[in-house]
This record gives C-alpha cells, sequence and structure tokens, in this order.
C-alpha cells in the first residue's frame, strides 16, 4: 500500500496514529520554524507540519515544495493545539506532523493557481482541463453527476427497465438538429450519421418486445451552442410498451424524488404542477417557463383597441398582439435607464418598448393616446402599484412572447425575484403541427412519430390530404390539433420532452402526407421503423432527459460545461486535445473525400 487513508478522512480517532497519505501540495506556508502544507487528494484537505524538532531532513526538503507537487508523507496524526482548529474543514481538528517526506513527482509552474482557477478565462481552463478538474469544486460536480448516475440505474433496474444499449454509427434521427456524419470506408461514398437521440431504435425494442427500455446514452447535434447547449450531451432516454402518457410522467416523478432525495436531501411534492403548451404561452411567453417568480405577461389588446396609440393599433390590426408586464417598483428609473432597457428589448427582437409610469397618476409618452379610465384599468390587469412600471410590446404574437419572456427573466434577476428551490412543471397540450412559413408546410413540433391525442386522430385521419387549398386557407383547423406531448421543465430549463407514439401504420401514413414528406423520402428516411411497425407493434411512448442540464441545476451551475468533464467550445471545439483536426491525406484518400478548404 503506497497510502493508508485519504487526507480528508483523517478525524480526532486518528490521533496518535503512524500514518502514511498521498497528496497534491495545494497550499504551502512557510513560518520560518514550521512549514505548513495543505495536502490534497480526492477526499479533501489535511494540514501537515514539517518542524525541525520532528525531521530535519523532511522540513529541509519541504522548503522546496511548489504547487501541486505530489507528495506521499508519513508522521504522527496529532490534535492541533487550542485556538488553531479550523471548523470550516472536516480534518480542521487534527493535523500530522511529518518525519518523512517523499516528492513523488514534481509539477512545471502553473498556469492559474488551482485555487484561483474560477478567475482564470475559460479558454485557459479548458485548454489545462486536467488542473480545472483538480478544483475540489469541480471534483464535487463531477462526483455528485456519478451519483446522480448511479441512483438513476438503480431505480430503473428496480422499475423493470432494462438498459440497452443502441449503436452510435447509425442513421440520421428525426430531432431536426444537423448531423454529425461519418464517412463509411468499407462502403465508400456513404455515411453513417451520429445519432441525435436513440429515437428510431427505442420505438424498435419496443416492436420486439422488450417493453421497459432506458439507456444513459451519448447524443450528437450539430447545432448552436449555447450555455445548456453541447454538440455532444447525454440523456436518459426510456421508452414504455402498453403505456400512455401518465405512466410515463408517473415514472420520471418518482425518478426525481428519489433524486433529490438522495443527492441532495431535498423532498419534492409530487404530482409536479402542470400548464398547457397555450397557458404557459399567454402567462410567460415560453414553454420553457421559470415558475419560481411572478411578473407575468398580461393581454392588453382590449384596452389599446380603445385608446389612438398608432403602433399598437397598427399591430393588432395586421393580426398581431399587445401585451404587458410590470416592473415592480421601476417607476424610479430615469429616461436614460428606460432607454437602456429599450435597446435590450430590442436586442430580443422587438421594434420599441412602451411605458407607463404609475407615478402621481401616470407618467408616459403614450399616456395621452389613451383615455383616463383605460389607463386606470391597466394598473389591475397587471396587479401594479404606485411606484411601478408598465412595460409594453406590441407585435406579432410570437415576437411579443419572445421579448417579454426574455424580458421577464432579466427583470426577475434584476429586481432579485428568482426565490432559490426548484420548480418543475409539465408542459402538456402542444400542437401536433408547426406552420412553416418559409417552406410553406407543416412541420412535427416533437417528430413525425408523435401522436395527436385520441379526440383529434379521426379528425386527422379523414382529411384529404391531395387538396391543398385545406392547408394554407384552413390552416388553423390544423394547428389546433394537440399532441401526446410533453416537456419537464424546471426552474426554466426545458430537462426532458417526450411522447406517446403512433403505433398504427394508416395513421403514420396520413402523418407524412400532413407534413409533405414523400413516401420515397419516408422510406429512405424511416424505412426500418415503418417496416418493424407493420409486425404488431404495441401502443408505447417514453421521454429522454437532457442529464447535463438536470445536474447543472443540482449542483447550482450555470453552464453544462461545469458538469461535462472534457466539454467543448462555443465552436464545438475541444481546447484540450485541440479537436477537430485535419487528418492524413492518405486517411482521406482512402475514403475518397477531397477537401479545397485551407485549414486554419
Ligand atoms: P429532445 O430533442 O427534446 O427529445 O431531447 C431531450 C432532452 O435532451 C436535452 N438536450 C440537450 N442537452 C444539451 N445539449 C443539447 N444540444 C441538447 N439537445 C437536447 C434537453 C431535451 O429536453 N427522442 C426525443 C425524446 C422522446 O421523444 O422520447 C428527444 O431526443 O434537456
Ligand atoms: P415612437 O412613436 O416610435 O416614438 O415610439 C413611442 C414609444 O413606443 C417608444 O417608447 C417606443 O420604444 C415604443 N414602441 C415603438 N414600437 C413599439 C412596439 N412595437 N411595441 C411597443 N412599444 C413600441
Amino acid at each position: 500500500m503506497i497510502r493508508d487513508k485519504g487526507c480528508g478522512e483523517i478525524r480526532e480517532s486518528d490521533i496518535g496514529l503512524p500514518l502514511t497519505l498521498c497528496g497534491w501540495v495545494f497550499r504551502r506556508r512557510d513560518h520560518g520554524g514550521l512549514i505548513f502544507v495543505d495536502l490534497r487528494d480526492r477526499s479533501g484537505i489535511l494540514q501537515v507540519v514539517f518542524s525541525p524538532d520532528v525531521s530535519g531532513d523532511a522540513h529541509e526538503l519541504a522548503h522546496d515544495l511548489r504547487s501541486e507537487y505530489v507528495v506521499s508523507v508519513s508522521g504522527e496524526i496529532r490534535k492541533r493545539p487550542d485556538g488553531t482548529e479550523n471548523p470550516n474543514i472536516p480534518t480542521g481538528m487534527v493535523e500530522m506532523y511529518v518525519n518523512k517526506l517523499e516528492v513523488l513527482n514534481e509539477s512545471a509552474p502553473l498556469p492559474f493557481g488551482i485555487e484561483d482557477a474560477a478567475d482564470a478565462s475559460e479558454a485557459l481552463r479548458l485548454k489545462h482541463r486536467y488542473l480545472d478538474l483538480r478544483r475540489p469544486e469541480m471534483q464535487k460536480n463531477l462526483i455528485i453527476r456519478h451519483t446522480v448516475t448511479k441512483v438513476i440505474r438503480d431505480y430503473f433496474d428496480e422499475k423493470g427497465f432494462l438498459e440497452i444499449e443502441t449503436p452510435v454509427l447509425t442513421k440520421s434521427t428525426p430531432e431536426g438538429a444537423r448531423d454529425y456524419l461519418v464517412p463509411s470506408r468499407l462502403n465508400l461514398g456513404c455515411f453513417y450519421a451520429l445519432p441525435q437521440s436513440p429515437q428510431l431504435l427505442k420505438q424498435i425494442l419496443m416492436v420486439s418486445g422488450f417493453e421497459k427500455y432506458f439507456q444513459i446514452v451519448k447524443c450528437f447535434r450539430d447545432e448552436d451552442l449555447r450555455a445548456d447547449r453541447q454538440p455532444e450531451f447525454t440523456q436518459v432516454d426510456l421508452e414504455m410498451s402498453f403505456a400512455d402518457r401518465e405512466d410515463v410522467i408517473e415514472v420520471i416523478e418518482g425518478m426525481m424524488k428519489r433524486l433529490f432525495k438522495e443527492v441532495l436531501s431535498v423532498k419534492l411534492e409530487t404530482p409536479f404542477e402542470r400548464l398547457s403548451f397555450h397557458e404557459t404561452m399567454e402567462r410567460f411567453g415560453t414553454d420553457k417557463p421559470d415558475l419560481r417568480f411572478g411578473l407575468e405577461l398580461k393581454d392588453m389588446v382590449d384596452l389599446s383597441e380603445k385608446g389612438s396609440f398608432k403602433v399598437f393599433l397598427d399591430a393588432i390590426q395586421s393580426g398581431g398582439r399587445v401585451k404587458a408586464i410590470n416592473g415592480k417598483g421601476m417607476a424610479g428609473l430615469s429616461r436614460k435607464e428606460i432607454d437602456l432597457l429599450t435597446e435590450e428589448a430590442e436586442s430580443f427582437g422587438a421594434k420599441g418598448l412602451a411605458w407607463i409610469k404609475v407615478k402621481n397618476g401616470f407618467e408616459s409618452p403614450i399616456a395621452k393616446f389613451f383615455p383616463k379610465e383605460i389607463l386606470r384599468q391597466m394598473v389591475p390587469r397587471l396587479d401594479a402599484e404606485e411606484g411601478d412600471l408598465m412595460l409594453f410590446v406590441a407585435d406579432k404574437e410570437k415576437v411579443v412572447h419572445n421579448v417579454l419572456s426574455r424580458l421577464r427573466l432579466e427583470l426577475g434577476k434584476r429586481l432579485n425575484l428568482i426565490g432559490s428551490g426548484y420548480k418543475f412543471v409539465w408542459i402538456t397540450d402542444f400542437p401536433l403541427l408547426e406552420w412553416n412559413d418559409e417552406e410553406v408546410r407543416f412541420e412535427a413540433m416533437h417528430h413525425p412519430f408523435t401522436s395527436p391525442v385520441d379526440e383529434d386522430i379521426e379528425k386527422l385521419l379523414s382529411v384529404d390530404t391531395s387538396n391543398s387549398e385545406l392547408f394554407t386557407v384552413h390552416r388553423s383547423l390544423f394547428t389546433d390539433i394537440k399532441a401526446k406531448a410533453y416537456d419537464i421543465v424546471l426552474n426554466g430549463y426545458e430537462i426532458g420532452g417526450g411522447s406517446i407514439r403512433i403505433y398504427r401504420r394508416e395513421l403514420q401514413k396520413k402523418m407524412f402526407e400532413l407534413l409533405r414528406i414523400s413516401e420515397e423520402e419516408a422510406r429512405m428516411k424511416f424505412g426500418f421503423l415503418l417496416d418493424a411497425l407493420e409486425y404488431g407493434a404495441p401502443p408505447h411512448g417514453g421521454i429522454a432527459l437532457g442529464l447535463d442540464r438536470l445536474v447543472m441545476i443540482m449542483v447550482g451551475a450555470t453552464s453544462i460545461r461545469d458538469v461535462i468533464a472534457f466539454p467543448k467550445t462555443q465552436k464545438a471545439f475541444c481546447l484540450l486535445s485541440g479537436t477537430p483536426s485535419a487528418v492524413e491525406p492518405r486517411q482521406l484518400k482512402e475514403l475518397y473525400i477531397k477537401t479545397d478548404v485551407p485549414i486554419e
């Protein structure tokens, strides 16, 4: 044995024992007579002391110790003298007096101090990720991530789910992002796609009779990256046969309850709140609302119509909306501060931000366009009171919702309204179809295998899809159709989404027709699933959770990069390994790939 124990495990019960410990030199304080080193390993930190009275050799050698040297120390555990205890760390009552020091390895001077790594640029941290990951904070994040996956595996095992692996070299899946492609040497000119999710294969596992499947699985999507998006990320993916929406919801709520109790000692109340897609859009302007605070969006169309502000009237005239939120206690803002807020709204896509201060009556450049009585009616609608600032956006509904939902979050932060804790909500009753103006066709809001709700199935089956006027003229007929799809949202993050699937051939065929996916195209893309559905497919459905996002929220981080050991940058680049990179011309030749792009 190289060492007897972990540094962070030493307690008062070890006093008097001779022990050997190993670790990294975290901090070193030279007090002339005595040298103190905080020795760190994965289990924590222990103060070790070098005294010439105990060992002249060890004390001499300790002068040369530098940050992050790897050492082995042997000595006696002693109680710290009165007044020198450190109650902030578990080992704070004791210390080791070293009689033998061995330097196992030296360290080059560090690009950043392990302790101050949080202040170093993220690029530098990612380049030297091995050092960044030494930080106790990062170690904690990855340890929690490990525990989370272990609890999840145990939970699903107990519930009778089987973890079945699906291939990484596979065919394109219908999640709507761009694929990562891998050229095939043995089938020249052909490509594998890295899976955006195991969607089609988990449905096939249901046809195969496995009934309950789950997998903790890597997914790959080539899309624009953000703090909560990585090109490769991990899903907790599951699928169940003979199950409806309520079964899936119950399994997930049970899992969350177990997870938060075992990992964070937090008791979650179930069932979680539910909001229909329509209601969340009306009240919060987004399908991933943060319910930890209010500041809800309110419709102002009726009151706007009773005024003469042209911007509002024009928006309504052309089929748009006017909505508002209450800037609580913000009537004190100066013109300049309101201009900044307006610029912010404009950066979210607004054409402007109209405002009315509730302050000694009403103060606003647009107050003159409204009768006093109408202004007075706006106040209770927004739960406003003296000292508040009413903020309005008029535009197409999509723009109004996008701008106000982002402004709501911004105000929530600024006004310190976002409480702590965990607010889960299920978003249900999504529309089945979404109109794509550019391509002049419907798209599946979730994916093309998502089932409509039972009430709408007949309606869908009876549509004559050859009549294209139906799409353009009676579009609302279709946008009203609801899907058996659901998302789970936590503190304003979409942490999961799923649906009950179509399992009967004729409905799937109709769906493709509605989506203007030709038979050849469907065959080419999903032929193997369509074939499988011919052979006695059971009713089935499932969901996938974004594990990185879930762990990010559980550890209190603000980026999923902080819970992924080796993440990529916004440009999908790995600074540690320098990936992606050019390859040998020989490799390209073998694949018959030619590239003219000069590599930067
Ligand atoms: P969906 O596309 O909604 O559903 O993905 C499920 C969850 O995965 C997470 N997620 C991501 N996390 C990090 N980086 C990304 N780029 C990223 N993309 C998605 C989100 C999301 O809610 N096959 C369906 C599931 C089903 O129908 O069963 C699917 O993949 O938290
Ligand atoms: P204007 O008539 O352009 O001077 O605008 C008067 C006020 O209305 C300003 O505060 C603008 O920021 C605001 N405004 C302009 N367009 C919109 C809009 N589409 N929605 C809400 N407010 C707007």
